[in-house]
C-alpha cells in the first residue's frame, strides 16, 4: 500500500509535510513558482515589510564556514533581509503565486515583519486578502536593525502576544509565529503566544552571528553582525522542537539545519507538523530538487518501517526523553580493539583520558590494547578512531 505523505495543520491538508522555508527560493513570483514545482507541501513567501532598510540589500550578503566540512557540516553565513518589493507590489506577486499553487495543490503561506502593532495588522491584512493559506508572523530574523523587529522584538514575549492579538483579531485565516532562539526560552515565548491565540509555532530561526577574516582585520561580508545557521544548527532545532511538542498543544513547523530526509523524520520524530527548508536548496547540490529527494526518502524509510501516514511516526521519541535524575548510570561499559581492522595510528593514546590504552607488538604490527579494567566507557576512542576499529562491550551493573 502507498504511503500517505498528508498532514493536516490547523484544518488545512499538506499534500505533504515539506514546506519551503520564507527566503531566496521564494524572493519573488518567478521562484516561488519554481518552489511550487519543487512537489513541496507548502511554500512560505519572503517576508513582507515596510521598512525601506530592510528591504535595499547589502553585497556580497552569502558565504559559507568551514567550507572542508560541506555538504554535511558547514555554516551558512549570510546577511540578506527581507523581500524587495514594497507590500504593494508583493501583493501582486503573491496573488499571481496564489493561481498556481491552487493549480498545483500546494499551499501558499505569507510572511510579514511589521514595524509596529498597526503595521502588522496592515501587511497581514494585506496578504491575507492576496490570497495566502495561512500567515508567519518573523519574530525571528537574526539581523540586527536596532529597531523592535526581528529577533529585537521576538526576545519581548508580551509584544508578540500583543501583536498576536491584534493580528488574530483582523485575519481568519491561521497565523503562526517564527521564533529566535537569542537570548531567550522558546518554549516561555510559544507558551505566551499560544495563550494570546496563536494557530502554531515555527522553530526557530537563525542566530545573529560574527566571523572575522583575519588576514584583512575585518569582519566578513559588510562589517556588521549577519544571520548563522546550516546542517550544525539541526541538534539545537531538535532540542526545541521536543520541547515545544511536550509543552503547548498547537502544531510546530520545524525549521533549522534541516538537511537530509532523515533530518526531517528526526524533526517529525520530536513532534513537528511540518518542515522547512532553506540552505539546502541554496547551498546544495540538487536546489529546488531536494525536495524530491526529501519526498522520495520518506516514502522509502516510512515504507520500510510500516508506517502508512505521517502520524505514526510523530512525536514518537518525546515519552523517551528522561528526566536528569532518571537517565541511566549503571550500565558499565568498556572499549574492545578489533585487531584486523587497527593501523597503529596511536591517535587513541591521546584521547584517553582514564589511561587505558596502550600499544602491543604482534608479529610486525603495533595495535592498541585497551586495559578493560582501567576503561571508564566515556567512548572517545570509539567516536575518534578514525578505521572504526574500537567498539563497545558492556553490561548493566548496579555498582
Ligand atoms: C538568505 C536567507 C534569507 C532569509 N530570509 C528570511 C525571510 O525573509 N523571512 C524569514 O522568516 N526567514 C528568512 N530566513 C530564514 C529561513 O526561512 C530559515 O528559517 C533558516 O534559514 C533556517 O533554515 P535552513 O537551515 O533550512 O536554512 C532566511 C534565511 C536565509 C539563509
Ligand atoms: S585510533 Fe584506532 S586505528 Fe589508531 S591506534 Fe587507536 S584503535 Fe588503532
Ligand atoms: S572508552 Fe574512554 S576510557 Fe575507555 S579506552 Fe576509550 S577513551 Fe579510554
Amino acid at each position: 500500500m502507498a504511503v500517505d505523505l498528508t498532514v493536516n495543520v490547523c484544518g488545512i491538508e499538506f499534500k505533504n509535510p515539506i514546506v519551503i522555508a520564507s527566503a531566496t527560493p521564494t524572493k519573488d513570483a518567478k521562484y516561488m513558482k519554481k518552489a511550487v514545482d519543487s512537489g513541496a507541501g507548502a511554500i512560505i513567501a519572503k517576508s513582507i515589510s515596510s521598512e525601506e532598510m530592510m528591504r535595499k540589500y547589502v553585497r556580497p550578503r552569502f558565504t559559507i564556514l568551514y567550507k572542508k566540512g560541506w555538504p554535511y557540516c558547514f555554516s551558512n553565513y549570510s546577511c540578506e533581509f527581507l523581500a524587495t518589493y514594497t507590500p504593494e507590489d508583493w501583493v501582486n506577486e503573491l496573488k499571481e503565486v496564489k493561481k498556481y499553487c491552487e493549480r498545483n495543490n500546494t499551499i501558499l503561506i505569507g510572511s510579514v515583519a511589521g514595524k509596529d502593532v498597526d503595521d502588522w495588522i496592515k501587511l497581514s491584512k494585506m496578504v491575507m486578502e492576496a490570497g495566502v493559506d495561512m500567515i508567519e508572523l518573523n519574530f525571528g530574523c537574526p539581523h540586527p536593525k536596532g529597531l523592535k523587529m526581528g529577533f529585537e522584538l521576538g526576545r519581548d514575549a508580551k509584544i508578540c502576544a500583543e501583536i498576536v492579538k491584534s493580528v488574530k483579531s483582523i485575519v481568519n485565516i491561521p497565523i503562526f509565529a517564527k521564533l529566535t532562539p537569542e537570548g531567550v526560552d522558546v518554549v516561555e515565548v510559544a507558551k505566551e503566544l499560544e495563550k494570546a491565540g496563536v494557530d502554531g509555532i515555527t522553530a526557530i530561526n537563525r542566530y545573529p552571528a560574527l566571523d572575522i577574516d583575519i588576514e584583512s582585520c575585518r569582519p566578513l561580508l559588510h562589517s556588521t553582525f549577519a544571520g548563522v545557521g546550516g546542517p550544525w544548527m539541526l541538534p539545537i532545532t531538535l532540542k526545541w522542537i521536543a520541547k515545544l511538542a511536550m509543552e503547548i498543544k498547537i502544531p510546530i513547523s520545524a525549521t533549522n539545519g534541516i538537511w537530509t530526509w532523515q533530518d526531517i523524520v528526526k524533526c517529525i520524530m520530536c513532534g513537528a507538523s511540518t518542515v522547512q527548508t532553506c540552505t539546502a536548496i541554496m547551498y546544495g547540490r540538487f536546489g529546488y530538487g531536494i525536495v524530491k529527494n526529501f519526498i522520495d526518502g520518506l516514502k522509502e524509510f516510512m515504507e520500510r518501517k510500516g508506517f502508512n501516514k505521517i502520524n505514526e511516526f510523530k512525536g514518537i521519541i518525546l515519552n523517551q526523553i528522561l528526566p536528569f535524575d532518571k537517565i541511566d548510570r549503571d550500565t558499565k561499559l568498556w572499549s574492545v580493539v578489533n585487531e584486523e581492522k587497527c593501523n597503529g595510528c596511536r591517535l587513541c593514546l591521546n584521547w584517553c583520558f582514564y589511561d587505558a590504552i596502550t600499544m602491543r607488538t604482534i608479529g610486525k604490527k603495533e595495535i592498541a590494547s585497551i586495559d578493560k579494567m582501567k576503561c571508564d566507557g566515556c567512548g572517545l576512542c570509539v567516536s575518534l578512531c578514525p578505521m572504526n576499529a574500537i567498539t563497545m562491550e558492556g553490561a548493566r551493573v548496579y555498582l
